[in-house]
């Protein structure tokens, strides 16, 4: 995209050197999207050499109470902008799936391109979105949607596009690392935090999405795509929040050289793809342990350009909009040359690839069990792993009872899923296991 010298270019689409834009949402993100139009107008302008206006703003009640003077920008009806020819860009803030995907559809269909953060609708939508701009020769943008203002998106398809991403280790929801951080850190109980996190304001409207792994597989549906060119969808993705994870379990790992962390995880052997969301032992030494509260990170191994790291903010209305207005540039400057859709990633011949399913997973393992406090206890579940070939790494019983019970923490060498599953279902089963044996995944090599 050239974005200097347009002096001369035939500015065919839409409305000359102008590019208007109608604005869907008008909250944290919405509202610092405004600013920073606001702030950096001469500068975009200058890039686009093009005319940059927020033409009109519909939300649905919930506005940015810090920025006033709109008032003649908004809309009543959604209508006003999907009809109007001389928008040619919308930016959708709202979030959630209804109604963002008929704006975004009828939008697309009316010959606009579409700017959006909505990780939900595209993980459950986005193919189905990306073949109708590619029908009507629209351009979408969705850096926002994933890690908030780390441009992680556009380093994947842009930076990395003649290279092979091999594996992505990954913390993408800000409020399940907070929560994770504090009970490491200071410790304390996940109710009391996550109360803490949403008065922050971190949470999201339902902070279930955030702890129970969810927001976490969206993001990480929409970089699988572009990571391997896939087509991926939510039902492909392992998912287990956080929500078990007890501050018993969280010291075991420091004694073991470990942090939990909620992990994004994408993996390619060539053959099939690994892609899971779940609470993770890392080793305390890792730099990616070391990314707390609500920073989000990337740690990516490619083949040729071998590992690269990004961290920064991963949510939060003014980081968030950078990536809007950076999608933003983008975009524009393709209108402004009268640029054909063009995404080597999104288009129909993405990889039919295999997903690995939960009984192919190697993992090594943390358990723990909670046992009667009595002889041979340990035999028997060693029993059991040793006849399931499961091998035992470590082993630590320090006598800490809870809740009458006496825990013991064993963790494996490399395992095959199914069979570690099958071999703690026995275990539990033993009248000496008073209750469900926790299973964590151990990732030794995370950057
Ligand atoms: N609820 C999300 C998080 C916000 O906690 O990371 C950004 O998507």
């Amino acid at each position: 995209m050239e974005l200097k010298n347009m002096e001369n270019k035939d500015i065919s689409k839409g409305v000359g050197n102008k590019i208007n834009i109608g604005l869907f949402g008008f909250g944290t993100v919405g509202g610092s999207f405004y600013r920073i139009l606001d702030i950096r107008k001469k500068e975009i302008e200058a890039m686009l050499s093009a005319d940059v206006t927020i033409k009109k703003i519909f939300t649905r009640g919930n506005r940015n109470p810090s920025i006033d003077n709109i008032g003649n920008l908004m809309v009543n009806n959604a209508d006003d902008i999907l009809n109007d020819k001389s928008i040619n860009v919308i930016v959708e803030l709202m979030g959630g799936i209804d109604p963002a995907k008929e704006y975004i559809e009828k939008a697309i269909k009316n010959g606009k391109s579409v700017i959006t953060a909505n990780k939900a609708l595209l993980a459950e939508h986005g193919e189905g979105i990306f073949k109708l701009c590619k029908k009507h020769n629209a351009h979408i943008g969705f850096e926002a949607a994933v890690g908030g203002g780390i441009p992680i998106l556009r380093s994947i398809k842009n930076g990395l596009a003649g290279d092979s991403i091999t594996s992505v280790f990954s913390i993408i929801n800000g409020t399940s690392n907070y929560i994770l951080s504090k009970m490491t850190n200071e410790g304390g109980k996940f109710d009391d935090i996550l109360k803490k996190a949403q008065e922050k304001g971190y949470a999201e409207a339902d902070p279930s999405f955030d702890i129970n792994g969810i927001d976490s597989a969206h993001k990480l549906v929409i970089l699988g795509r572009l990571a391997f060119a896939a087509s991926i969808s939510l039902k492909d993705v392992i998912i287990e929040g956080i929500k078990e994870v007890s501050d018993i379990d969280i010291c075991f790992a420091r004694d073991l050289g470990y942090k939990i962390k909620l992990l994004g995880i994408l993996k390619n052997d060539d053959s099939k793809i690994e892609i899971r969301v779940h609470p993770t032992l890392i080793p305390s030494a890792s730099l990616l342990s070391n990314v707390d509260g609500v920073f989000n990170a990337f740690f990516l191994n490619a083949k040729f350009a071998g590992p690269i790291s990004l961290t920064g903010y991963g949510a939060g209305g003014m980081a968030t909009a950078s990536a809007v207005m950076g999608d933003f540039i983008e975009i524009g400057g393709k209108i402004i040359n009268s640029e054909k859709h063009h995404d080597i990633f999104l288009n129909e011949s993405s990889n039919k690839v295999q997903i690995k399913r939960k009984k192919d997973i190697i993992s090594r393992y943390y358990l723990r069990f909670s046992a009667m406090d009595r002889p041979g206890v340990l035999a028997k579940i060693s029993k059991i792993l040793g006849d399931n070939s499961i091998s035992i790494s470590s082993m630590i019983q320090q006598g800490r009872k809870i809740d009458g019970s006496v825990p013991i923490v064993i963790t494996t060498h490399e395992a095959n899923e199914e069979e570690l599953l099958k071999s703690i279902e026995l275990c539990d089963k033993l009248d000496i296991i008073l209750a469900k044996t926790m299973i964590l995944r151990i990732e030794d090599n995370v950057n």
